[in-house]
């Protein structure tokens, strides 16, 4: 797919990567870019930089209503949703000591809300016979983010029902990719390395921090090429692969990075 003329949606696009990848998909010439997100003036800032083909919407992607609404309207004004990015995502920087609060956003911002948007744009996608979806997910779904067991957990799943709709959609014209990215730098990564969190030093200390460009970069190449996993850290993909053939030694390493930032 390229963006030519397409309609995407974008969730989680007031900052970070869901920000870079509104500008570019303008850039690429596409027809309408909807940048959705809780923070409803960041989306609105968002979209006045990208120009007219944007505008802003206020969700919450918890929240399948509100999700059905946003498809209804974006299917309404411009007749089609080519491409849904499910891009929000929440990180908890704890680990067994998350509380039930923490477990419950995680997977409902990380995994159920991919549900959700699935559930209302398929429909229109399947009478069309075809559409593409775009689920921001993590290294941490292919991997171990350390330091935070309910993201580990959130993002493996939102890599398996990406799988799980990739198989099961794929013969009706319906495209996906999961997006996962190690560190970029964002206001959720920032943030982590300013509080001096274990799991966002680990991130630093695996790989390069992407600008969030970089990662637009690699979507728009992953999706001309309707790629399933999309890695823009292309180191990801070899830690992915000594992890399938020796989980025991991938473990002893990541734990050996571990004790020598937390000694
Ligand atoms: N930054 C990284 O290092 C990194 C690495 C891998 C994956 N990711 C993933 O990339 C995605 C984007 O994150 P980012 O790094 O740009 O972080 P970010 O915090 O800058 O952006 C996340 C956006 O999601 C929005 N959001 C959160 N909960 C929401 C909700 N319930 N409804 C609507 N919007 C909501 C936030 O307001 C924010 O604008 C996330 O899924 C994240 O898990 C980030």
């Amino acid at each position: 797919m390229n963006l030519t003329d397409r309609v995407a949606v974008i969730t989680g696009g007031a900052g970070g990567i869901g920000a870079a990848l509104a500008r570019r998909f303008a850039a690429e010439g596409a027809a309408a870019v909807v940048v959705a997100d809780l923070d409803a003036a960041g989306a609105r800032a968002v979209a006045e930089e990208v120009g007219p083909v944007a505008h802003a919407v206020q969700l919450d992607v918890t929240a399948e209503e509100q999700v059905r609404a946003l498809v209804a309207d974006t299917e309404r004004r411009y007749g089609r949703i080519d491409l849904f990015c499910a891009n929000a995502g929440v990180a908890t920087e704890a680990g067994l000591d998350a509380t039930a609060a923490d477990w419950d956003r995680a997977w409902r911002v990380n995994v159920l809300a991919h549900v959700h948007s699935t559930r209302a744009v398929l429909p229109g996608m399947l009478a069309r016979g075809q559409g593409y979806l775009l689920h921001t997910c993590s290294a941490a779904g292919v991997l171990t983010a350390v330091g935070d067991a309910p993201y580990t957990a959130t993002k493996h799943a939102a890599v398996g029902l990406a799988e799980w709709l990739a198989i099961t959609y794929r013969d009706q014209g319906i495209r996906v990719s999961a997006l996962c990215p190690q560190g970029v730098d964002t206001p959720m990564l920032a943030e982590g390395l300013a509080a001096g969190h274990l799991g966002a030093r680990v991130i630093a200390a695996s790989g390069a921090v992407l600008h969030p460009d970089q990662v637009a970069d690699a979507v728009i190449a992953g999706l001309a090429e309707e790629r399933f996993l999309i890695l823009p850290h292309p180191e990801v993909a070899n830690y992915a692969r000594r992890r399938a053939e020796d989980p025991d030694g991938w473990q002893a390493g990541l734990r050996k990075l571990t004790r020598r930032l937390n000694p």
